[in-house]
């Protein structure tokens, strides 16, 4: 150890001077330009609120602050256990009634609360039901006795079935299992009560479960309930009067949560009536372009819906090949309705885009236009080949990317897609429910949003999370990936942009835009009383 010098001392006086004189940190100024720099980057950082909308951010910055403060913080909880802390949060209500533009990313089946098809649908006459040997159950509607089907028990006309119970309102309002399982009641009656009450078939009809972390260990066992619940559904909505009323009512319920337009994602199927005849892709379009316009007639400012054809990527090389040419026959006919084309079903499961590139190749040998609307990245599976979907899904120029869960890991694809302006349609409840991130604070889609990569908030299958059609998402979005940073001109830009990357045709986008707008300023007026 050497003494303490003359020189030394002289040096620590020096510092205790310019320290006592003068602040010798960071630059202040200089921390304040880093801290805008930062928020201009982000999604709707580069909004100019207006007066009243600023007066409406601040009053919205402390409700978040109420929520980010609560001992539960909902968007860090399954969505399962979260929904009825969302439901009492005034961020949630102002969401609901805030315009939201559009819904990009929703599927056929998935639209309409599942309590409508058990509570209408299935009181229809001529439903039967079967019950399966995995404890679940199948519809048909049938003018008689259908053939019976394998693995299921013989078709009981839904009706009789629920004549021969004394009180069915009763049974339908007050059901519960506890109910059944008490001693004295337990016996014949609460055994085919307990098959056929709304609950039961509501239960089967979404993937809600008190438990779900226990109900669902795995990626592959959430999936696998998810495509049984899609078939128990399946014999009602593809019964052709139910398939209308069913995209009716999945309209209605999207403009009641302030939607303005839809863009559907749509497997098509072959749909069919009480004698058992069936009708095909042309029947089921001009049914879809018939809704719209009906809707539309009794909701003047409901802009319309449109269809992305969709196929399971389970298909083959050669009926992918018969599918894209079915594909650009129906853009051809119904240009006004049908969007383009996508694959769907569980992507780590299914066969990867590039395996599909001589279909995917024909509209462009053929100089016929399809535009594409992939869904890719929806994997954590780095690496394997299904990980390049989000690389192929812009070679093929898709018009955006459904979901781009994995997009963070691919730093040059994540720039292609910015430059090419494709926006993700982030879907947070569904990523979460199909296990691909469990707390909604660490989605990738958080850090997309602060670098501003262009998103759209979207629902997937509302009926089958039983959320909204999309406020629920919202919420997510809002506060799980943005926190206190998030403001009132971010949720602008989301809802924006949710028109901006539709596919309509750019002169009824930028009036549409402009609707919005004046939407958004009534919204933020009566937001402030
Ligand atoms: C069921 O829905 C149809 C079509 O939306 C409607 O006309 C009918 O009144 C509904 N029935 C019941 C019992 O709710
Ligand atoms: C059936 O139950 C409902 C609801 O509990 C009740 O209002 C109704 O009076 C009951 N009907 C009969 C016939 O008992
Ligand atoms: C589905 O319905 C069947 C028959 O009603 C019932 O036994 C079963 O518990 C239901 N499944 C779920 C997950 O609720
Ligand atoms: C994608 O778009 C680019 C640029 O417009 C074009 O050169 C290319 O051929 C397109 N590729 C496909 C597969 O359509
Ligand atoms: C806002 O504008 C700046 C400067 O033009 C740009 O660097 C930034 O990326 C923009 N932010 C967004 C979210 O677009
Ligand atoms: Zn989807």
């Amino acid at each position: 150890m050497h003494a303490v010098t003359l020189r030394d001392l002289m040096w620590i006086w020096m510092l205790f001077l310019c320290c006592a004189s003068c602040y010798c940190g960071p630059d202040p100024r200089k921390r304040e330009a880093l801290i805008r720099l930062e928020a201009s980057r982000r999604t709707g950082g580069n909004i100019t609120l207006n007066e009243r909308e600023n007066l409406l951010d601040r009053k919205l910055q402390k409700l978040k602050q109420h929520d980010m403060e609560a001992r539960q913080f909902p968007p860090s909880m399954h969505f399962f256990k979260a929904k009825h802390l969302i439901d009492q949060s005034p961020v949630f209500s102002l969401l609901q009634k805030m315009p939201k533009g559009a819904a990009l990313h929703v599927h056929d089946f998935a639209m309409v609360g599942v309590d409508w098809l058990v509570r209408n649908v299935s009181y229809r006459e001529n439903c039967y039901v079967c019950f399966t040997d995995e404890q679940t159950v199948r519809f048909i509607f049938s003018s008689g006795q259908p053939a019976s089907r394998p693995h299921c028990s013989s078709w009981s006309l839904l009706r009789s079935l629920r004549g021969k119970i004394k009180n069915s309102t009763d049974l339908d309002n007050r059901y519960s299992l506890k109910h059944c399982s008490e001693p004295e009641t337990i016996g014949e009656g609460c055994l085919s009560q307990m098959f056929i009450s709304i609950h039961s078939f509501i239960r089967n009809l979404t993937l809600f479960t008190e438990d779900p972390d226990r109900a669902y260990p795995s990626q592959d066992t959430v999936w696998k309930r998810f495509k049984q619940a899609f078939l128990v559904a399946y014999g009602l909505v593809t019964y052709a009067p139910v398939f209308k009323d069913y995209l009716y009512e999945g309209l209605r319920q999207f403009y009641e949560d302030n939607i303005m337009y839809v863009e559907i994602r749509a497997l098509l199927p072959v749909t069919y009536e009480l004698d058992g005849r069936k009708n095909n892709k042309d029947w089921s379009m001009r049914a879809c372009q018939d809704v719209v316009r009906r809707f539309t007639a009794s909701y003047p400012d409901f802009l319309g819906a449109r269809v992305i054809f969709t196929v399971h990527r389970s298909i083959n090389a050669a009926e992918a090949v018969k599918t894209v040419e079915e594909a650009m026959t129906l853009h051809r006919n119904f240009p006004d309705i049908m969007a383009g084309f996508d694959f769907v079903g569980q992507e780590d499961l299914g066969r990867p885009l590039w395996y599909f590139k001589d279909a995917l190749s024909l509209p462009e040998d053929r100089g016929v236009n399809l535009p594409y609307f992939f869904h890719a990245g929806e994997t954590d599976s780095q690496g394997t080949d299904v990980d390049q979907n989000l690389m192929d899904a812009l070679l093929f120029n898709t018009t955006r990317i459904g979901h781009g869960f994995a997009l963070a890991r691919h730093p040059v694809v994540k720039e292609m897609s910015r430059k090419m302006d494709v926006p993700l349609e982030v879907c947070p409840i569904s990523n979460q429910v199909l296990k691909l991130v469990s707390d909604l604070r660490d989605h990738p889609a958080a850090v997309l949003m602060a670098e501003g990569h262009p998103v759209v908030i979207s629902s997937d299958d509302p009926a089958l999370f039983g959320a909204t059609a999309l406020s629920h998402d919202f919420y997510e979005a809002f506060m799980g990936f943005g926190g206190m940073s998030f403001n009132l001109g971010t949720l602008k830009e989301l809802v924006i942009n949710s028109l901006r990357y539709s596919s309509l045709p750019s002169q009824t986008k930028k009036k549409a835009i402009e609707v919005l707008l004046g939407k958004w300023d009534k919204f933020v007026s009566e937001s402030l009383l």
